[in-house]
């Protein structure tokens, strides 16, 4: 039994020595780490002076929109290429035949983790915790959480154990063992959900500071700093993203970039660095970050044709609807399509859904780049190639 044990623990520390060592180049950036404020509008977040004070060593995104209110759909969505018609923030569970990033970064060994400031302990799938600002379950919260909703995520133990807490990313800061995609929330004070656009803007600026050291990783890093969502919902749904850290190339430091960008945006340009496979939803088609599409000489980006129509404010039927009228199941992924990275729909995905592939079941996912809504729902049609 000892020596079992010996022998399970000794391939166990091999395999995790190999899986650290191997890093993963990309086209632009060998490490991507987003980090995610809360509700705050576009016009109000580039007039702090903190945000002002970054912008100055990085790209502003100035057409990046959310995709519907409130909070949830829009975690969701970033990592799943599609947020499944939610229009609220309670404990949802995502069927496990849905992928999301983490499949296509397994499939290339790219190591991530999720870390969610004041989370009590890896893999906690609570609805919320205490913290330590100890207002009462204000400060982590599962709605910004994305993964844990996600049962192909929450039912393999080693991809539940990379969701922590902000200490476990400042130890693997601290050791140069950040991952090479990393997911941020802070907690409801400092993400700004229950303070406020110049307290969240100023702790952004505190906590980035030995991020942007020259000498903080040894590989081409790329922050993006975003927002879940705008705080006005009358509005469509404008925010600010920032990209900033040493993947920005000298030259772009201090610019701004007018592509129309989404939160599928952040999967498609992963796609496009590591030239990952497609999860055949609203990933492919959605555009690149363009200095990473320089790099890489894609040339697809464009501006959705719908885009002047769509407000962004109010969820497309789904899954996770409120409204019993406006459930509908999962759709099929479209396997036809190419994405971001030149390449097709992740194997496993196309395994997982071969019999609603077979069957030639209609799709919403048709590799337009479009955008849609409440009031502009996506439409179905026979799968077609992009
Ligand atoms: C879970 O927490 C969210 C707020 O983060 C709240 O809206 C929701 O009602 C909670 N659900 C349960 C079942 O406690
Ligand atoms: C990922 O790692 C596994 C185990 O070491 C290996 O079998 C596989 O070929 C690797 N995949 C890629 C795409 O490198
Ligand atoms: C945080 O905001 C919510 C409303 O979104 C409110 O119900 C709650 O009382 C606030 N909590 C604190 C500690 O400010
Ligand atoms: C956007 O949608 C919301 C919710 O339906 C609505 O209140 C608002 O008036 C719309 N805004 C525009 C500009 O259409
Ligand atoms: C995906 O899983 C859900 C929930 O278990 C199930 O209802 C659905 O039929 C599955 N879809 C396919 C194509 O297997």
């Amino acid at each position: 039994m000892r020596v079992l044990i010996l022998i399970a623990f000794l391939a166990c520390a091999c395999w995790e020595a190999a899986r650290a060592a191997k890093l993963v180049p990309g086209k632009a950036f060998d490490r991507l780490i987003t980090i995610w404020l809360e509700n705050q509008d576009y016009a109000k977040v580039v007039l702090e002076p903190s945000i002002a004070d970054l912008k100055r060593s990085g790209i502003l995104l100035t057409r990046f929109y959310a995709h519907t209110h409130p909070s949830q759909p829009n975690y969701l969505a970033a990592i799943g290429g599609d947020y499944w018609g939610n229009d609220h923030d309670e404990m949802i569970h995502i069927p496990e035949n849905v992928s999301t990033v983490v499949d296509l970064l397994d499939y290339r060994n790219i190591s991530w983790a999720g870390y969610f400031e004041d989370m009590p302990g890896p893999g906690y799938m609570g609805n919320y915790s205490d913290g330590q600002t100890g207002n009462g379950g204000w400060d982590y919260v599962r709605k910004h959480n994305p993964f844990v909703s996600y049962e192909s995520i929450i039912m393999e133990g080693e991809r539940l154990l990379a969701l922590d807490s902000f200490r476990a990313f400042q130890r693997a800061f601290k050791e140069k063992e950040v991952p090479q995609f990393v997911f941020m929330t802070p907690n409801m004070m400092n993400d700004g959900h229950n303070t406020s656009n110049k307290f969240a803007a100023d702790w952004a600026h505190k906590f980035l500071q030995p991020l942007l050291d020259p000498k903080a990783f040894d590989e081409k890093t790329l922050i993006m700093l975003t927002y879940d969502e705008s705080e006005d919902y009358s509005q469509p749904n404008h925010i600010v993203t920032l990209l900033l850290g040493s993947a920005i190339p000298p030259a772009l430091k201090g610019t701004e970039d007018s592509t129309f960008y989404t939160h599928y945006s952040l999967l498609s340009t992963l796609q496009n660095n590591w030239i990952l496979p497609n999860l055949g939803r609203y990933d492919v088609g959605a555009n690149v970050f363009r200095f990473v599409a320089e790099a890489s000489g894609y040339t697809k980006n464009k501006e959705p044709a719908n885009a002047a129509s769509v407000n962004n404010s109010i969820s497309y039927p789904g899954l996770l609807h409120t409204e019993p009228v406006k459930r509908l199941g999962i759709p099929v992924p479209n396997d036809r399509l190419i994405g971001a990275g030149g390449l097709p729909i992740l194997d496993s995905i196309k395994k997982k859904w071969s019999s609603a592939i077979k069957k030639g079941e209609e799709t919403p996912y048709d590799g337009s780049g479009n955008v849609y809504d409440g009031d502009n729902p996506p439409v179905y049609s026979p799968p077609r190639a992009n």
